[in-house]
């Protein structure tokens, strides 16, 4: 035997040596609940080890993280039923908690990054991404709704804008919206690829937004297919997205090779709360391990091609120190 490739698997520093692929807490995007209130910490019992913040617990939370070495988070808003309408108007009230918390976020962490979350769902009776008309989403009437509620987000101080909506044509009806109102700093992280997918669930419990009514094939994509993909990343690259994400992650690594090797834009997976939940429930039932299964999610997707990573995970990979899967 010439070739032997257990050679360069003889020790640790070797393995080091010749890994290809990293996962480093720059790549980390943090998800988070905002809550209306004070004092508050509540965990999410379908998510556990995340919570709903109020904005002052949300600060320190921050805090943390931003001493742990995280930098980028992506908010998303618990809203009461009472604010909610059918146009989720409460989305660009200038009186919303979710607005105030970014204000409050980049005024004390400058150099953080906020993504935001535009969908109608956490402010909409419907539970549905775009707005409800005789049990349809209507697709160009939900634009002008984003577009009001991107423009919200940005004026509060969020860097990124998250469109998680799926509406046709929004990326480039919310590109336009910006620039007219003078954010043409801000960016567009596009949810550019979002499967309609069983693993939402624990989410939807945290933000009390699952739909009233019916599901959301008709906007999210069908998880059998693939070269749609394809075309949603050309529509966004062409409409001037500046990330692609791919939503869940680990269901959908082909998706997320096939977008890195098309498209030269940074491409984003966002590891979802139900692919958190199950790895967290195994890991109690003592079925894995939970830092080493955690820390092989995260390097496949970075081998499958992700520039970023959202994951519920991001605080504890950090809490666990440097990457090593030796
Ligand atoms: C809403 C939205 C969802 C998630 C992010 N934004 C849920 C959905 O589409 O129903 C899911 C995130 C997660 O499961 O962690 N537009």
């Amino acid at each position: 035997m010439e070739i032997r490739p257990r050679r360069n698997r003889s020790s640790e520093t070797i393995r080091s040596l010749i890994r290809e692929n990293q996962v480093t807490l720059s790549d980390l995007v943090y998800p988070m609940f905002v809550k209306d209130g004070k004092n508050i910490k509540e965990e999410i019992p379908t998510l556990k080890g995340n919570y709903r913040f109020s904005i002052d617990e949300l600060l320190q939370e921050i805090e943390s993280c931003v001493d742990l070495g995280l930098r980028t988070f992506m908010l998303f808003p618990a809203v009461e039923e009472s604010l909610k309408d059918s146009f989720a108007s409460y989305s660009y009230h200038s009186d919303n908690f979710y607005l105030k918390a970014a204000t409050a976020i980049k005024k004390a962490f400058p150099e953080v990054c906020l993504i935001s979350d535009v969908a109608m769902d956490p402010y909409s009776t419907d539970g549905h991404d775009g707005l409800v008309k005789d049990g349809r989403i209507l697709n160009d009437e939900t634009l002008p709704i984003l577009a009001q509620m991107s423009v919200a987000q940005a004026r509060a101080g969020f860097d990124i804008i998250g469109p998680s909506d799926m509406m046709d044509g929004r990326i480039l009806y919310i590109r336009k919206a910006l620039d007219e109102a003078g954010f043409t700093d801000t960016g567009i992280m596009s949810y550019t690829v979002k499967y309609a997918s069983a693993f939402y669930g624990p989410f939807r419990d945290a933000l009390n937004s699952a739909p009233k009514f019916g599901d959301k094939k008709t906007y999210q994509m069908d998880p059998a297919n693939s070269r749609e993909a394809f075309r949603e990343a050309q529509l966004d690259a062409d409409e001037g997205a500046d990330f692609l994400m791919v939503k869940p992650a680990v269901h959908y690594l082909d998706v997320i090779q096939t977008l890195k090797q098309n498209f030269d834009l940074p491409i984003a997976a966002y590891h979802v709360s139900g692919e958190y939940a199950l790895l967290k429930s195994g890991a109690e039932q003592g079925l894995l391990d939970l830092e080493t299964a955690v820390k092989e999610t995260l390097i496949c997707l970075k081998r499958a091609g992700c520039d970023i990573i959202i994951t519920y995970f991001a605080k504890q990979y950090a809490q666990w120190g440097k990457n090593n899967l030796g």
